[in-house]
């Protein structure tokens, strides 16, 4: 029985609902320089390129396509249903983890959907895609909203309180992530450190893959709703217990 989850996502999770990742075949970032779209001197060099490419991303969650997908689904059905202590920590700006119904949710590298005043650093919900029209009104004069997403060089958000909730989690999952970006990838460290049990739900065995005790290799839409019946039933997972799915591998990482 676990009594305390930390559950990490990453771009891979909202990949079957439609949106790019960064990092795989075809991702955001093989067309995008980070250092032009994703810092912020590159905000300061060319706001409008900056607002264009969250646009692009902000359109297509609002076009009436992209849906979440069983992955978020099996995490929104967790948190109801499970009565300790848990919180999703989701590097991913979309909202697929609200729309499934995720309430305990953290989203460490900022939200599509709003717009910060970089003064006051109020955030505001965002009706209609970027543009110089979008001012805040906590300020005279007004000043021009900047997307609400932490690029490289910035603070993530909520650090402290993911702190706690790992140093006393006893199961932390990491899914759909490849473990590059940092302070994200290291806290399965933390997690280790503090004796929780640790697995990886990923396609691929991704760069921290050593560092997890287990790895379940799928798609986020197959496994979690699996994994998530295995942990309401109370089953703790353990190399007698690899039958999550014939199709899936669940193999101790030592
Ligand atoms: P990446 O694009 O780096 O990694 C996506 C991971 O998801 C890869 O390891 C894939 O193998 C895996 N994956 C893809 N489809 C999957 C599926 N259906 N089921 C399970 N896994 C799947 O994305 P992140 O790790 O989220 O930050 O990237 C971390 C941060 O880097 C982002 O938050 C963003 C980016 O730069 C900022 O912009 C600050």
């Amino acid at each position: 029985m676990y009594r305390q989850i930390v559950i990490l996502t990453g771009a891979g999770i909202s990949a079957e609902s439609g949106l790019r990742t960064f990092r795989d075949q075809d991702g955001l970032w093989e067309e995008h320089k980070i250092e032009d779209v994703a810092t912020p001197e590159g905000y300061a060099r060319d706001p409008e390129l900056v607002e264009a490419f969250y646009n692009t991303r902000w359109s297509q969650l609002h076009n009436g396509d992209v849906e979440p997908n069983e992955g978020h689904l099996a995490l929104a059905k967790l948190e109801k249903e499970f009565d300790g202590e848990l919180l999703v920590v989701t590097q991913n700006i979309d909202d697929l983890h609200e729309r499934a119904g995720s309430r305990r949710l953290l989203h460490m590298h900022g939200e599509l959907s709003k717009g910060r005043c970089p003064r006051s650093r109020q955030t505001f919900i965002l009706k209609d895609p970027f543009g110089p029209a979008h001012t805040c009104t906590c300020c005279i004069p007004a000043q021009r909203l900047r997307p609400h997403v932490v690029w490289f060089g910035e603070m993530p958000i909520g650090l402290d309180r993911i702190q706690h909730a790992l140093d006393s989690c006893d199961l932390f999952i990491a899914i759909g992530t490849s473990g590059t970006v940092y302070p994200a990838a290291g806290f399965v460290d933390t997690a280790n450190h503090h004796g929780a049990q640790t697995i990886e739900v990923n396609l691929v065995e991704a760069d921290r893959h050593s560092q997890f005790q287990y790895h379940l290799q799928g798609k986020a839409s197959q496994v979690l709703p699996e994994l998530v019946d295995k942990i309401l039933k109370g089953q703790v997972i353990s190399n007698s217990s690899c039958d999550v799915t014939d199709s899936l591998v669940l193999k101790s990482a030592n």
